[in-house]
């Protein structure tokens, strides 16, 4: 079976996601509070989901996968959705306490986004 096809529109969805995460980050990058993170936690799912079926498909299509290389990328991928879900729910945090969004929320958003740009060079570097 000719698995090309369907790698390749998996990849596209993977660029898909990765636009959401970054783009969403530059966006709000000089932003202190109002932070809106839905985009992110989306980008961050779809990264992960799509990077495991590429994964996938490209060992069944008998391709040779580095596996040093995806386990760096899961581990940044991971980081990425943690940061993010610990953003939101401080953000809710402080939005009912009425404490400062900016202490509680900036420091994981700006993770999330610099470990998605540091898989963003590990994908196109790492070869
Ligand atoms: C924030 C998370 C991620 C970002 C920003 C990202 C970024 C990218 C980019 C830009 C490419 C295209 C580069 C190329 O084809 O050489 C790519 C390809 C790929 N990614 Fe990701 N990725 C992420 C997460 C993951 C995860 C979690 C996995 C798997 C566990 C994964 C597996 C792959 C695979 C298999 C390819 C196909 C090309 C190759 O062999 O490197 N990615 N990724």
């Amino acid at each position: 079976m000719n698995f090309e096809p369907i790698i390749q529109t998996v990849l596209v969805l993977h660029f898909l996601g990765l636009a959401l995460i970054i783009g969403s980050f530059a966006l709000q990058l000089r932003r202190k509070q109002g932070f809106e993170l839905g985009t992110m936690l989306i980008g961050a799912i779809t990264q992960l989901v799509t990077g495991l079926i590429l994964v996938g498909l490209v060992q069944m299509a008998d391709e040779d996968v580095d596996n040093a290389k995806i386990a760096v990328k899961l581990i940044f991928a991971v980081v990425v959705l943690i940061a993010v879900i610990v953003a939101r729910s401080r953000q809710a945090k402080a939005l009912s306490a009425g404490t400062s969004e900016k202490k509680a929320t900036l420091p994981f958003v700006h993770m999330a986004g610099m470990a998605a740009l540091v898989n963003v060079f590990v994908a196109a570097l790492w070869h």
